[in-house]
């Protein structure tokens, strides 16, 4: 690299990282996580690099995010390992889908069994910036009250403003299903594939964006995000796909591409 491109290079660097301290909020209500220290996520983007929902990585071939989330195998790629979006770190590995597993029951309506497997072309490298999530074991319910993380790159409030470029997080208790559903939240839309996460009052959400997203309570990743009204509005938490529900769907959908190579 010739010196020029180098200080051009210093500059970029610099403007971006500045940019990102605006004051902005991303993921409504939430805070910076220490670089790097949230491994399992992954950014889901177009293969021009823009990013458009979440996922976590479950092995270094599988990645779970949200069937709302597929825009068509040949526009997608997967990028691990990132915490800016407009900084390029090192330590990012971009890599391509090899199949889309949508859940057959996906319903685009009611977001029903919002839930998507995506085997990688090629495996990442687990590292210290790159890992993988536990996930629940089969029909495990969390308890109400659970304070859970949920992590992403997604709007920062409702009303959009722009994707921001360094990952949020922010903590949230479950909330029953019942008060989810209740006339004046959902009113009967939370299905038993749901869960719900928040607080009475809103204030802190997952947003546009973060879809596709974990919810990880006591380590293990039992939320996909999902759909919401609105973000950290009162009333109305940010519903999750219920992974537990899906642990024998997706260990059998895992077991059954076993044998598919790359090719
Ligand atoms: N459907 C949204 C997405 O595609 C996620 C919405 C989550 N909303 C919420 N209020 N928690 O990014």
């Amino acid at each position: 690299m010739d010196l020029l491109s180098f200080v051009l290079c210093v500059l970029l660097e610099a403007l971006a990282v500045y940019s990102q301290d605006a004051g902005e909020e991303r993921i409504v209500g939430g805070y910076a996580p220490v670089p790097h220290s949230i491994k399992y996520i992954v950014s889901v983007q177009t293969t021009n690099r823009q990013h458009f929902c979440g996922g976590f990585l479950v092995s270094p071939s599988w990645v779970i995010t949200a069937a709302h989330c597929n825009i068509g195998i040949e526009r997608m790629m997967i990028v691990a390992g990132d915490y800016s979006l407009s900084v390029y770190e090192g330590t990012e590995q971009e890599v391509f889908p090899q199949f889309l597993v949508t859940h057959p029951q996906y319903h685009y309506q009611t977001n029903n069994y919002d839930i998507m497997l995506i085997k990688l072309k090629t495996p990442v490298v687990l590292n210290n910036y790159v890992s993988i999530v536990l996930l629940p074991r089969d029909d495990a319910a969390i308890p109400v009250g659970t304070m859970c993380r949920v992590s992403g790159w997604g709007y920062t409030s409702p009303t959009g403003g722009s994707i921001p470029s360094s990952l949020r997080t922010v903590t949230l208790p479950i909330i029953s299903s019942a008060k989810c559903n209740s006339t004046g939240s959902f009113n009967g839309r939370i299905t038993e594939n749901m869960l719900c996460a928040g607080f009475d009052l809103g204030g802190k959400d997952a947003c546009q964006g973060d879809s596709g997203g974990p919810l990880v309570c006591d380590g293990r990743a039992y939320g996909v995000v999902s759909w919401g009204i609105g973000c950290a509005e009162a009333q109305f938490p940010g519903v999750y796909t219920t992974v537990s529900k899906f642990r024998r769907w997706i260990d059998n959908t895992i077991f059954s591409y076993y044998n598919c190579k790359s090719i």
